[in-house]
Protein backbone atom coordinates (compact mmCIF):
# COMPACT_ATOMS: atom_id res chain seq x y z
CA UNK A 1 0.00 0.00 0.00
CA UNK A 2 3.11 2.22 1.07
CA UNK A 3 4.73 1.34 -2.18
CA UNK A 4 1.06 2.65 -4.08
CA UNK A 5 1.17 6.02 -2.51
CA UNK A 6 4.62 7.02 -3.16
CA UNK A 7 4.71 5.81 -6.67
CA UNK A 8 1.33 8.02 -7.30
CA UNK A 9 2.82 10.87 -5.56
CA UNK A 10 6.38 10.49 -7.14
CA UNK A 11 4.09 10.14 -10.54
CA UNK A 12 2.21 12.85 -9.90
CA UNK A 13 4.96 15.43 -8.65
CA UNK A 14 6.98 14.38 -12.48
CA UNK A 15 3.71 15.11 -13.94
CA UNK A 16 3.04 18.43 -11.88
CA UNK A 17 6.78 19.51 -13.28
CA UNK A 18 6.38 18.74 -16.43
CA UNK A 19 3.41 20.79 -16.93
CA UNK A 20 4.92 23.18 -15.14
CA UNK A 21 8.06 23.21 -17.54
CA UNK A 22 5.69 23.22 -20.34
CA UNK A 23 3.63 26.51 -19.41
CA UNK A 24 6.80 27.99 -18.71
CA UNK A 25 8.69 27.23 -21.96
CA UNK A 26 5.64 28.26 -23.90
CA UNK A 27 4.66 31.34 -21.82
CA UNK A 28 8.59 32.32 -21.59
CA UNK A 29 8.45 36.05 -23.37
CA UNK A 30 10.43 39.04 -24.02
CA UNK A 31 10.19 42.82 -24.78
CA UNK A 32 9.55 41.98 -28.56
CA UNK A 33 6.48 40.72 -27.96
CA UNK A 34 5.30 43.62 -26.05
CA UNK A 35 6.80 46.12 -28.88
CA UNK A 36 5.49 49.68 -28.84
CA UNK A 37 5.14 52.40 -31.06
CA UNK A 38 8.37 53.67 -32.63
CA UNK A 39 10.82 55.26 -30.34
CA UNK A 40 10.22 58.99 -29.69
CA UNK A 41 14.35 59.42 -28.45
CA UNK A 42 16.11 56.63 -31.16
CA UNK A 43 19.16 55.65 -30.61
CA UNK A 44 20.57 52.27 -32.68
CA UNK A 45 21.51 48.89 -30.19
CA UNK A 46 21.83 45.45 -31.39
CA UNK A 47 18.53 43.67 -30.21
CA UNK A 48 17.90 39.59 -30.22
CA UNK A 49 14.25 38.26 -29.75
CA UNK A 50 15.24 34.51 -30.43
CA UNK A 51 18.52 32.63 -29.60
CA UNK A 52 21.27 32.20 -32.37
CA UNK A 53 23.17 34.56 -33.89
CA UNK A 54 21.04 34.70 -37.07
CA UNK A 55 18.91 37.03 -34.77
CA UNK A 56 21.06 39.65 -33.51
CA UNK A 57 19.93 43.19 -35.61
CA UNK A 58 20.41 46.59 -35.52
CA UNK A 59 17.75 48.49 -34.32
CA UNK A 60 16.58 52.26 -33.21
CA UNK A 61 15.09 51.77 -30.14
CA UNK A 62 14.43 54.22 -27.14
CA UNK A 63 17.57 56.03 -25.94
CA UNK A 64 17.65 55.63 -21.75
CA UNK A 65 17.62 58.14 -19.76
CA UNK A 66 19.54 57.87 -16.34
CA UNK A 67 17.89 57.60 -13.04
CA UNK A 68 19.33 59.41 -10.09
CA UNK A 69 22.34 56.94 -9.38
CA UNK A 70 23.75 56.61 -13.10
CA UNK A 71 25.32 58.40 -16.06
CA UNK A 72 24.69 58.53 -19.27
CA UNK A 73 27.37 57.40 -21.62
CA UNK A 74 27.66 58.10 -25.48
CA UNK A 75 29.60 54.60 -26.01
CA UNK A 76 32.46 54.76 -28.38
CA UNK A 77 33.89 51.39 -28.02
CA UNK A 78 32.28 48.25 -26.94
CA UNK A 79 34.37 44.65 -26.64
CA UNK A 80 33.08 41.04 -27.34
CA UNK A 81 33.11 38.70 -24.92
CA UNK A 82 32.43 34.63 -24.51
CA UNK A 83 30.33 36.21 -22.25
CA UNK A 84 27.97 37.30 -25.12
CA UNK A 85 28.21 34.32 -27.17
CA UNK A 86 26.46 32.35 -24.27
CA UNK A 87 23.77 34.84 -23.87
CA UNK A 88 23.23 34.56 -27.67
CA UNK A 89 23.39 31.36 -28.41
CA UNK A 90 21.38 30.20 -25.06
CA UNK A 91 24.00 27.50 -24.03
CA UNK A 92 24.89 26.07 -21.76
CA UNK A 93 20.96 25.19 -22.15
CA UNK A 94 20.58 25.10 -18.52
CA UNK A 95 21.50 29.02 -18.47
CA UNK A 96 18.28 29.09 -20.13
CA UNK A 97 16.38 27.35 -16.81
CA UNK A 98 18.19 29.75 -14.81
CA UNK A 99 16.62 32.64 -15.88
CA UNK A 100 18.17 33.69 -18.89
CA UNK A 101 14.49 32.82 -20.29
CA UNK A 102 13.64 28.93 -21.62
CA UNK A 103 12.29 29.41 -25.25
CA UNK A 104 13.40 33.14 -25.70
CA UNK A 105 16.07 35.60 -23.87
CA UNK A 106 14.60 37.74 -21.55
CA UNK A 107 16.88 40.44 -21.84
CA UNK A 108 16.83 41.67 -25.40
CA UNK A 109 19.90 43.19 -25.42
CA UNK A 110 23.52 42.10 -25.87
CA UNK A 111 27.26 43.72 -24.85
CA UNK A 112 28.77 44.14 -21.44
CA UNK A 113 31.68 46.08 -21.66
CA UNK A 114 32.23 49.76 -23.05
CA UNK A 115 34.48 53.45 -23.19
CA UNK A 116 32.96 56.70 -23.93
CA UNK A 117 32.26 59.89 -22.77
CA UNK A 118 29.90 61.45 -19.78
CA UNK A 119 26.89 63.33 -21.62
CA UNK A 120 25.07 63.63 -18.01
CA UNK A 121 24.84 62.35 -14.36
CA UNK A 122 21.64 61.78 -12.33
CA UNK A 123 21.23 64.38 -9.52
CA UNK A 124 23.07 61.80 -6.92
CA UNK A 125 26.41 61.24 -8.60
CA UNK A 126 29.60 63.50 -7.48
CA UNK A 127 32.28 61.32 -9.41
CA UNK A 128 31.42 62.22 -12.86
CA UNK A 129 30.66 64.94 -14.45
CA UNK A 130 29.22 65.42 -18.26
CA UNK A 131 32.79 65.32 -20.57
CA UNK A 132 34.64 62.77 -18.62
CA UNK A 133 35.93 60.07 -20.22
CA UNK A 134 35.27 56.58 -19.06
CA UNK A 135 35.05 52.67 -19.46
CA UNK A 136 33.30 49.81 -17.45
CA UNK A 137 30.32 47.31 -17.90
CA UNK A 138 27.20 47.63 -18.25
CA UNK A 139 24.29 45.12 -19.91
CA UNK A 140 23.61 46.57 -23.11
CA UNK A 141 26.67 48.17 -24.61
CA UNK A 142 26.35 47.09 -28.36
CA UNK A 143 24.90 50.18 -28.79
CA UNK A 144 24.72 54.21 -28.59
CA UNK A 145 24.24 54.68 -25.31
CA UNK A 146 24.65 52.87 -21.89
CA UNK A 147 23.48 53.72 -18.45
CA UNK A 148 25.79 52.71 -15.67
CA UNK A 149 25.29 53.34 -11.98
CA UNK A 150 28.46 55.29 -11.12
CA UNK A 151 29.17 53.55 -7.85
CA UNK A 152 29.33 50.09 -10.13
CA UNK A 153 31.66 48.98 -12.57
CA UNK A 154 33.21 52.48 -14.38
CA UNK A 155 35.95 54.52 -14.04
CA UNK A 156 38.02 57.20 -15.73
CA UNK A 157 39.42 56.52 -18.91
CA UNK A 158 43.33 57.25 -18.64
CA UNK A 159 44.39 60.36 -21.29
CA UNK A 160 47.21 57.77 -23.03
CA UNK A 161 44.32 55.41 -23.66
CA UNK A 162 41.97 54.74 -26.75
CA UNK A 163 38.60 54.07 -26.50
CA UNK A 164 39.21 50.65 -28.14
CA UNK A 165 41.48 50.24 -25.60
CA UNK A 166 39.67 50.93 -22.48
CA UNK A 167 36.62 49.06 -23.70
CA UNK A 168 38.42 46.04 -23.80
CA UNK A 169 39.58 45.88 -20.21
CA UNK A 170 35.94 45.28 -18.25
CA UNK A 171 35.48 41.56 -18.27
CA UNK A 172 38.92 40.40 -19.43
CA UNK A 173 41.58 42.13 -17.36
CA UNK A 174 39.36 42.25 -14.29
CA UNK A 175 39.18 38.29 -15.09
CA UNK A 176 42.63 38.51 -15.23
CA UNK A 177 43.43 40.41 -12.17
CA UNK A 178 41.12 38.65 -9.46
CA UNK A 179 42.22 35.23 -10.76
CA UNK A 180 45.67 36.26 -10.18
CA UNK A 181 45.15 38.23 -7.27
CA UNK A 182 42.50 37.07 -5.29
CA UNK A 183 42.26 33.05 -6.15
CA UNK A 184 45.61 32.06 -7.49
CA UNK A 185 47.02 34.38 -4.22
CA UNK A 186 50.01 34.98 -6.68
CA UNK A 187 53.09 35.88 -4.89
CA UNK A 188 56.90 37.68 -6.83
CA UNK A 189 58.74 34.69 -7.10
CA UNK A 190 55.96 32.09 -7.86
CA UNK A 191 55.75 29.78 -11.26
CA UNK A 192 52.22 30.39 -12.91
CA UNK A 193 50.91 28.70 -15.84
CA UNK A 194 48.53 30.41 -17.49
CA UNK A 195 46.52 28.10 -20.30
CA UNK A 196 44.92 29.93 -22.72
CA UNK A 197 47.55 32.85 -23.07
CA UNK A 198 46.68 34.81 -26.12
CA UNK A 199 43.13 35.35 -25.38
CA UNK A 200 41.36 38.13 -24.19
CA UNK A 201 41.79 37.28 -20.65
CA UNK A 202 45.12 35.20 -21.24
CA UNK A 203 46.77 38.46 -22.46
CA UNK A 204 45.57 40.79 -19.90
CA UNK A 205 47.19 37.81 -17.02
CA UNK A 206 50.32 37.05 -18.48
CA UNK A 207 51.28 40.89 -18.61
CA UNK A 208 49.34 41.42 -14.78
CA UNK A 209 51.10 37.87 -13.38
CA UNK A 210 54.57 39.26 -14.63
CA UNK A 211 54.02 42.54 -12.36
CA UNK A 212 52.96 40.46 -9.46
CA UNK A 213 56.66 39.47 -9.78
CA UNK A 214 55.46 36.13 -10.92
CA UNK A 215 57.52 34.05 -12.79
CA UNK A 216 55.53 33.46 -16.17
CA UNK A 217 54.77 30.45 -18.64
CA UNK A 218 52.20 30.92 -21.23
CA UNK A 219 50.49 28.13 -23.47
CA UNK A 220 49.14 29.27 -26.80
CA UNK A 221 49.19 27.77 -30.52
CA UNK A 222 52.64 28.73 -32.74
CA UNK A 223 51.14 31.53 -34.31
CA UNK A 224 50.77 33.52 -31.31
CA UNK A 225 54.29 32.73 -29.41
CA UNK A 226 55.74 35.53 -30.90
CA UNK A 227 52.62 37.75 -29.02
CA UNK A 228 52.66 36.01 -25.36
CA UNK A 229 56.51 36.51 -25.18
CA UNK A 230 56.48 40.10 -26.25
CA UNK A 231 53.72 40.58 -23.00
CA UNK A 232 56.11 39.30 -20.79
CA UNK A 233 56.09 35.60 -20.01
CA UNK A 234 59.51 33.68 -19.13
CA UNK A 235 58.33 30.46 -20.99
CA UNK A 236 55.64 29.64 -23.57
CA UNK A 237 54.19 26.41 -24.40
CA UNK A 238 53.15 26.15 -27.84
CA UNK A 239 50.54 23.52 -27.46
CA UNK A 240 50.37 22.48 -31.17
CA UNK A 241 53.90 20.95 -30.22
CA UNK A 242 54.07 20.34 -26.03
CA UNK A 243 51.35 19.08 -23.48
CA UNK A 244 52.06 21.57 -20.40
CA UNK A 245 50.70 18.68 -18.32
CA UNK A 246 52.80 15.95 -19.67
CA UNK A 247 55.94 18.36 -18.92
CA UNK A 248 58.46 18.50 -16.41
CA UNK A 249 57.13 22.35 -15.28
CA UNK A 250 55.51 23.01 -11.74
CA UNK A 251 53.44 25.56 -11.08
CA UNK A 252 52.63 27.07 -7.98
CA UNK A 253 49.53 28.46 -9.88
CA UNK A 254 47.43 27.47 -12.71
CA UNK A 255 44.85 30.19 -14.32
CA UNK A 256 42.88 27.64 -16.79
CA UNK A 257 40.94 29.57 -19.43
CA UNK A 258 40.87 26.49 -21.60
CA UNK A 259 40.03 23.52 -19.66
CA UNK A 260 41.16 20.82 -22.12
CA UNK A 261 42.90 18.96 -19.36
CA UNK A 262 41.36 16.75 -16.83
CA UNK A 263 41.95 17.93 -13.25
CA UNK A 264 44.10 14.94 -12.41
CA UNK A 265 46.64 16.33 -15.04
CA UNK A 266 46.47 19.96 -13.98
CA UNK A 267 47.30 18.40 -10.18
CA UNK A 268 50.00 16.56 -11.55
CA UNK A 269 52.29 19.66 -12.36
CA UNK A 270 50.88 21.59 -9.38
CA UNK A 271 53.17 21.92 -6.87
CA UNK A 272 51.97 20.40 -3.52
CA UNK A 273 50.24 23.90 -2.29
CA UNK A 274 49.56 24.83 -5.61
CA UNK A 275 46.19 26.46 -6.29
CA UNK A 276 44.24 26.03 -9.44
CA UNK A 277 41.81 28.38 -10.71
CA UNK A 278 39.22 27.66 -13.44
CA UNK A 279 38.17 30.66 -15.58
CA UNK A 280 37.03 28.90 -18.92
CA UNK A 281 34.21 26.90 -19.97
CA UNK A 282 34.94 26.04 -22.88
CA UNK A 283 33.55 26.79 -26.91
CA UNK A 284 30.34 27.06 -27.49
CA UNK A 285 30.00 23.67 -29.36
CA UNK A 286 31.19 21.79 -25.90
CA UNK A 287 28.79 20.35 -23.74
CA UNK A 288 26.15 22.42 -24.62
CA UNK A 289 23.40 21.48 -21.52
CA UNK A 290 25.57 21.80 -18.59
CA UNK A 291 29.24 23.26 -20.01
CA UNK A 292 31.09 24.01 -17.80
CA UNK A 293 28.83 23.33 -14.79
CA UNK A 294 30.64 19.72 -14.48
CA UNK A 295 33.98 20.96 -13.90
CA UNK A 296 33.41 23.63 -11.43
CA UNK A 297 31.24 20.78 -9.29
CA UNK A 298 34.03 18.50 -9.73
CA UNK A 299 37.03 21.21 -8.43
CA UNK A 300 34.53 21.99 -5.64
CA UNK A 301 34.18 18.02 -4.95
CA UNK A 302 37.88 17.58 -4.74
CA UNK A 303 39.27 20.58 -3.67
CA UNK A 304 38.16 19.85 0.60
CA UNK A 305 40.37 16.74 0.32
CA UNK A 306 43.75 17.53 -1.29
CA UNK A 307 46.17 20.33 -0.40
CA UNK A 308 46.37 21.81 -3.54
CA UNK A 309 43.37 24.11 -4.15
CA UNK A 310 41.08 23.90 -6.76
CA UNK A 311 38.35 26.35 -7.53
CA UNK A 312 36.14 28.55 -10.13
CA UNK A 313 36.48 32.38 -10.39
CA UNK A 314 33.37 34.70 -11.16
CA UNK A 315 34.49 37.96 -12.09
CA UNK A 316 33.42 40.63 -10.01
CA UNK A 317 33.64 43.89 -11.52
CA UNK A 318 34.18 46.77 -9.85
CA UNK A 319 35.33 50.51 -9.49
CA UNK A 320 38.18 49.63 -7.30
CA UNK A 321 39.67 46.96 -9.80
CA UNK A 322 38.94 49.35 -12.95
CA UNK A 323 41.05 52.05 -11.19
CA UNK A 324 43.78 50.00 -10.43
CA UNK A 325 43.76 48.64 -14.12
CA UNK A 326 43.57 52.10 -15.30
CA UNK A 327 46.54 53.42 -13.39
CA UNK A 328 48.96 50.39 -15.00
CA UNK A 329 47.56 51.23 -18.21
CA UNK A 330 48.21 55.45 -17.54
CA UNK A 331 51.83 54.11 -16.20
CA UNK A 332 52.06 51.82 -19.27
CA UNK A 333 52.42 48.64 -17.46
CA UNK A 334 49.39 47.18 -18.95
CA UNK A 335 48.40 47.33 -22.96
CA UNK A 336 45.68 46.05 -24.49
CA UNK A 337 45.97 43.71 -26.65
CA UNK A 338 43.57 44.49 -29.80
CA UNK A 339 42.26 41.70 -32.30
CA UNK A 340 40.11 43.19 -34.86
CA UNK A 341 37.72 45.90 -34.82
CA UNK A 342 33.61 45.65 -36.07
CA UNK A 343 31.47 48.39 -36.40
CA UNK A 344 28.59 48.46 -34.59
CA UNK A 345 26.18 46.79 -37.20
CA UNK A 346 29.28 43.70 -37.30
CA UNK A 347 28.57 42.79 -33.76
CA UNK A 348 26.69 39.01 -35.38
CA UNK A 349 30.33 38.74 -37.41
CA UNK A 350 32.47 39.66 -34.38
CA UNK A 351 30.52 37.39 -32.64
CA UNK A 352 31.29 34.49 -34.75
CA UNK A 353 34.72 35.32 -35.09
CA UNK A 354 34.83 34.88 -30.86
CA UNK A 355 33.00 31.62 -30.76
CA UNK A 356 35.75 30.02 -33.47
CA UNK A 357 38.04 30.29 -30.16
CA UNK A 358 41.21 32.02 -31.91
CA UNK A 359 40.92 35.56 -30.90
CA UNK A 360 44.13 37.00 -30.31
CA UNK A 361 43.61 39.34 -27.36
CA UNK A 362 40.27 41.49 -27.69
CA UNK A 363 37.73 42.15 -30.33
CA UNK A 364 36.86 45.28 -30.24
CA UNK A 365 33.14 47.03 -31.41
CA UNK A 366 33.24 50.82 -32.51
CA UNK A 367 30.15 52.80 -32.58
CA UNK A 368 30.44 55.93 -34.68
N1 LIG B 1 34.99 32.92 -14.81
C1 LIG B 1 34.84 34.16 -15.27
O1 LIG B 1 34.44 35.07 -14.54
C2 LIG B 1 35.20 34.43 -16.71
C3 LIG B 1 35.39 35.74 -17.13
C4 LIG B 1 35.80 35.95 -18.44
C5 LIG B 1 35.97 34.87 -19.31
N2 LIG B 1 35.72 33.63 -18.85
C6 LIG B 1 35.92 32.47 -19.71
O2 LIG B 1 37.31 32.32 -19.90
C7 LIG B 1 37.58 31.77 -21.15
C8 LIG B 1 38.58 32.65 -21.88
O3 LIG B 1 38.00 33.90 -22.14
P1 LIG B 1 38.67 34.83 -23.22
O4 LIG B 1 37.93 36.12 -23.23
O5 LIG B 1 40.13 34.84 -23.03
O6 LIG B 1 38.32 33.99 -24.55
P2 LIG B 1 38.94 34.13 -25.99
O7 LIG B 1 39.51 35.49 -26.18
O8 LIG B 1 37.91 33.68 -26.96
O9 LIG B 1 40.14 33.05 -26.00
C9 LIG B 1 40.69 32.72 -27.22
C10 LIG B 1 42.06 32.17 -26.99
O10 LIG B 1 41.99 30.81 -26.54
C11 LIG B 1 43.16 30.15 -27.02
N3 LIG B 1 43.03 28.72 -27.14
C12 LIG B 1 42.13 28.02 -27.87
N4 LIG B 1 42.37 26.69 -27.75
C13 LIG B 1 43.45 26.57 -26.93
C14 LIG B 1 44.16 25.46 -26.40
N5 LIG B 1 43.83 24.21 -26.72
N6 LIG B 1 45.19 25.70 -25.57
C15 LIG B 1 45.56 26.95 -25.26
N7 LIG B 1 44.92 28.07 -25.72
C16 LIG B 1 43.88 27.86 -26.55
C17 LIG B 1 43.36 30.75 -28.40
O11 LIG B 1 44.73 30.65 -28.72
P3 LIG B 1 45.19 29.99 -30.09
O12 LIG B 1 44.54 30.78 -31.19
O13 LIG B 1 46.65 30.14 -30.03
O14 LIG B 1 44.67 28.59 -30.07
C18 LIG B 1 42.85 32.18 -28.28
O15 LIG B 1 43.90 33.12 -28.22
C19 LIG B 1 36.23 31.63 -21.85
O16 LIG B 1 35.77 30.31 -21.68
C20 LIG B 1 35.33 32.58 -21.08
O17 LIG B 1 33.98 32.18 -21.12
C21 LIG B 1 35.34 33.38 -17.58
Amino acid sequence: MIKRILKWTVSLILLALLIWFEIAYWTSTNDCDRKAAAPSNPMKAIVYCDYGLKNLKLENIEKPTPNDDQLLVRVRAASVNPYDWHFVEGTPKIMRAMGVGLRKPKDTRLGVDFAGTVEAVGKNVTQFKPGDEVFGGRGGAFAEYVCPRANRAVALKPANVTFEQAASVNIAGITALQAIRDKGKVQAGQKVLINGASGGVGTFAVQLAKSFGAGVTGVCSTRNVDLVKSLGADHVIDYTKEDFAKGAGRYDAILDNVPNHSLSECRRVLNPNGKYVLIGGGGPNDSRWIGPFGRIIKTMVLSPFINQKMGMMMADANHDDLTILADMMQSGKLKPVIDRTYKLSEVPAAIAYLEEGHARGKVIITVE
